[in-house]
């Protein structure tokens, strides 16, 4: 048996322009296995309810098989609940992009304003941000946002790129705002100069 490539396809749905939307993996390829979940693009990671999609037909026997294996089934409400949240993807992907939007909007004038301290790029797709720090070490700087500002490490995550150094976080949580307060804070202690964090109140989950 040859072998097989699968892609996770988590934000799929979530391009800011719908013209950047790529194929399902699945599509591409007759060997190919895409994997979707109802946590990212839906927001709905409590239904704890995923696929996966490939044309290679005794792949998804075997994977139907060791999942019958791993576990009896699914949460049954969760699999209703994640049936009727797919017959409105519409509906439910156009909020969420609404909330990455309007977040976005206020991360461009928070970034935008402290060039000289974060690289900002704006995401074409999806509900995670990437900025770089352009100051200091970030592991450091996100070892202090934990243990001196009391930012969860759900929160965020330093990277180390190839290229530039950048912190992980989600776009869409509610505590986006109390997030950039936190690099306030840690920028102010560890640079000796102020982030000022935008006044209009960030656009939330719920
Ligand atoms: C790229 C990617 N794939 C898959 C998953 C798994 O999603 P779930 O939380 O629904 O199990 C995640 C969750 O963080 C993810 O970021």
């Amino acid at each position: 048996m040859g072998s097989s490539s699968s892609l996770t396809e988590v934000y799929r749905g979530l391009e800011l322009d719908p013209s950047d939307r790529l194929p399902a993996f699945a599509d591409v390829n007759d060997r190919a296995v895409s994997l979707g979940v109802m946590s990212k693009a839906y927001g709905l990671a409590g239904l704890r309810i995923g696929w996966i999609a490939t044309h290679d037909e005794r792949l998804f026997r075997e994977l139907a098989a060791f999942k019958d294996y791993a576990t009896i089934c699914n949460s049954a409400p969760s699999e209703f609940l994640a049936t009727i949240a797919l017959r409105h993807t519409g509906v439910i992907v156009e909020r969420n992009l609404r909330i990455i939007r309007d977040n976005l909007d206020r991360l461009d004038a928070f970034f935008g304003s402290h060039a000289d301290k974060f690289g900002w790029y704006r995401p074409k797709a999806g509900s995670m941000a990437f900025p770089a720090l352009l100051l200091g070490d970030v592991d450091e700087f996100c070892t202090d946002l934990v243990e001196k500002a009391g930012v969860t490490t759900k929160q965020i995550m330093a990277l180390i790129s190839a290229t530039l150094p950048e912190i992980r976080f989600s776009i869409v949580t509610s505590a986006l705002l109390s997030l950039l307060t936190s690099f306030d804070e840690v920028i102010v202690e560890n640079a000796g100069y102020r982030i000022t964090v935008p006044a209009i109140p960030l656009a939330l989950r719920s």
